[in-house]
């Protein structure tokens, strides 16, 4: 491709991204193809020779944009947030063009660098401890990963990375922590048979006391307890554990601690959600997601330990071909999770935060909160309809009920209901079971989602509900 194609073809994406940011509303949020539709649009073969970019672009709008899901849509209310903003986008084009990997310093200093310096400012900005250390993973279930690994590492004085796991390591998590635990704990050798599941309370927290009985009970029968997942924000219902107590707990019985607050940790943002993080100084290690929540578009996991000599040990390599005289000196993140290869997402998030400072941030999701009280506020106000979590974040769990009809009949109608709201392709929200109910999530967090919408999702559930 020419300089000037490319320059046309460039000018022309960003007019069509600026126009689908502008226009998203007018697609249905949820994609309404069928399975192998797509599949079946797509030429089998690879072509043999090179393609003119506008017919591929033309194929682009008229085959793959009728499959996509529109997670930027404001009437995107489905699992968790993935949202983005311009300025990342933009950065990531950068990012793309200069096509950097950051496996070590010398690969690019300034990814390195960066990489330091905005995870530092993202400790300040949650009000992490001042002495942790930062390094970006593409998702939180790696993030978790490498917590798992280099708690099994610390358990075993190293020798599982030499020798293998000899005897079984216990870890813990609530009921309600997410499945990329229970990934981890599988990959990383421990044995899915070795996760045990802490029962939660009435706010589908994690109960400290029930938690030390399985520790105790663990070590009377001979087991090693290694591991303890808490989590800020959980998926269900954004539930949040007691941090201080868990911590206590981990204390006490030397055991590794990570808080999994991919979803809640960017409403530490807000200085009246930090109660959130209250103990995390005791946290061996933190995770959360600005790919979520903080308009960094996906991937970009933000990992952060106390002891950063404990997580390279777990997985420094040191091949002749990667060895450079600053090795002493830089921080090769190589040796800072799983693969060897780095995308430079440092920049996207030095984008972010710079143009939309820490205030504009803060705006952004505190109206989440905000509206999510809102909605909150509608369902209690409406008697045909009940609250089934506690509302901390932006996220709201509630369903349909009827006097008179039993569980089964009333999950069967929430299902339907959520089935027609969806059909309306305006909005899209997905679903939860918390103690056997069938429940109903809204989760607001894209960028440009406002009361309109969020009403909007109110009014089509009211008129269904009116028919069921
Ligand atoms: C609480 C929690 N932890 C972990 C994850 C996994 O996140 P990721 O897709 O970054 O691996 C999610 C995803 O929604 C989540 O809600």
């Amino acid at each position: 491709m020419e300089k000037e194609e490319f320059r046309r073809h460039g000018y022309e994406f960003i007019d069509w991204l600026a126009d689908y940011f502008e226009q998203v509303e007018e697609y249905p949020v949820k994609s309404t193809v069928k399975p192998g539709e797509i599949k079946g649009l797509l030429s089998k073969d690879p072509p043999g020779t090179g393609e003119p970019m506008e017919k591929i672009f033309n194929d682009f709008k008229e085959t793959i944009i009728p499959g996509i899901t529109h997670w930027q849509h404001p009437g995107w209310f489905a699992y968790f947030p993935a949202n983005n903003s311009p300025a990342s986008v933009l950065a990531e084009l950068l990012t793309a063009g200069l096509g950097v990997q950051s496996m070590i310093w010398q690969t690019s200093p300034a990814a390195a660098e960066l990489e330091e310096v905005v995870m530092q400012w993202l400790a300040r900005m949650l009000g992490l401890p001042g002495t942790m250390s930062g390094v970006i993973q593409d998702t939180a279930s790696t993030a978790t990963l490498c917590a798992l690994l280099t708690a099994r590492e610390k358990a075993t004085g190293f020798e599982a990375n030499r020798a293998g796991l000899k005897q079984p390591l216990r870890v813990y998590a609530s009921e309600e922590g997410h499945s990329s635990i229970d990934k981890a704990v599988k990959i990383a050798g421990y044995g899915i048979e070795n996760l045990r599941r802490v029962p939660t309370d009435e706010r589908y927290a994690l109960v400290p006391g029930e938690l030390e009985r399985a520790v105790n009970e663990d070590k009377r029968q001979g087991l090693e307890p290694a591991c303890v997942v808490a989590t800020v924000g959980s998926t269900s219902s954004a539930a949040v554990d007691p941090l201080k107590e868990i911590g206590e707990i981990c204390n006490r019985y030397n055991l590794w601690f990570h808080v999994d607050a991919a979803y809640g940790g960017t409403a530490a943002l807000l200085p009246e959600k930090r109660w959130a993080l209250g103990g995390v100084e005791a946290a061996d290690s933190f995770v959360f997601n600005p790919h979520k929540w903080m308009l960094t578009n996906f991937d970009c996991s933000a990992y952060f330990v106390k002891d950063e000599e404990l997580l390279t040990r777990t997985f420094e390599i040191h091949p002749e071909y990667l060895k450079t005289g600053y090795d002493a000196v830089v921080k090769n993140y190589r040796d800072w999770g799983i693969q060897l290869g780095r995308r430079f997402r440092a920049l996207k998030l030095w984008f972010v935060i710079r143009s939309y400072g820490i205030k504009g941030l803060q705006d952004v999701i505190r109206e989440h909160i905000r509206l999510a009280e809102t909605f909150k506020s509608w369902v209690e106000e409406d008697e045909r309809f009940e609250l089934m979590a506690p509302v901390d974040f932006s996220l709201v769990c509630f369903r349909f009920k009827k006097k008179g009809v039993s569980e089964d009949e009333l999950n069967r109608l929430n299902k339907l209901l959520l089935e027609k709201v969806n059909g309306s392709g305006r909005v899209f929200l997905t679903h939860t079971s918390l103690n056997g109910s069938y429940v109903i999530r809204i989760s607001i967090g894209q960028r440009t989602t406002t009361e309109k919408n969020v009403r909007e999702a109110w009014d089509l559930i009211k008129s269904f509900a009116s028919s069921l």
